[in-house]
């Protein structure tokens, strides 16, 4: 096997110059497509690490290639860690986030700021092929608050509500390197490629 190739499975491309940026010095890192596999991988788990060791090894199985999957979401703890898992879906597939966003700040109206705690996490598995034949998975996650109102442009999802008060700012007011520097999927991305290193270098 090639210990430096990587295919990353996800269809999203801002997703993927997220990764080449962190991983490219190190790693070869390629999409799906220019690896020439089209299918689509149910994420029918409960749990971030459950639907991102599903992609990657599904993905490993017929490529027979080393695959690192994400699985992301935003937590809020008011609401019982909802979206989680679900954060895509929520409301539907087709719901705008000007509409997803709206719902949860009607949601937590007159809610007190103690209580309106909420993370962004992400987890990354690499499916390592033979002879190896091992799975790894990392979890990043990044604190914060529901604000009050939706701010900022950049980013996208729910970055315009999810409010850092240290920063005093939402990460949607983050330009996308200063995001990626503390984002949950930053802090994986750094976790995975120390993981692989050690494991393949
Ligand atoms: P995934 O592509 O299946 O991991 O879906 C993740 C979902 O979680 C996205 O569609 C967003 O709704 C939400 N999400 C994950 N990361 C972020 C982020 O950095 N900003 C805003 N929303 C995010």
């Amino acid at each position: 096997m090639d210990n430096k190739k990587i295919i990353f499975a996800t269809k999203n491309k801002g997703k993927l110059k997220e990764i080449q940026a962190v991983l490219s010095d190190t790693f070869d890192v390629i999409s799906m497509e220019d690896a020439g596999i089209n299918i689509n991988v149910k994420e029918d788990g409960t749990t971030f690490e459950e639907n991102a060791v599903k992609k990657a090894s599904e993905i490993m199985k017929i490529s027979g290639k080393l695959v690192l999957a994400d699985d992301s979401g935003l937590e809020i703890d008011y609401l019982d860690k909802a979206p989680g898992v679900y954060s895509a879906r929520y409301m539907g597939e087709n719901t705008s986030y000007l509409i997803k966003n709206n719902k949860i700040l009607d949601l937590l109206k007159n809610v007190p700021e103690e209580k309106r705690t909420a993370r962004f996490v992400c987890v990354i598995a690499a499916a390592i092929p033979e002879p190896h034949n091992k799975i790894l998975t990392v979890r990043g996650t990044i604190e914060g608050i529901i604000g009050y109102k939706m701010q900022g442009e950049n980013g996208f999802g729910y970055d315009p509500i999810f409010y850092l008060p240290d920063k005093m700012c939402t990460t949607a007011q983050l330009s996308l390197k200063d995001k990626n520097e503390i984002s949950h999927r930053g802090k994986a991305l750094k976790l995975i490629k120390e993981e692989l290193k050690k494991f393949l270098l």
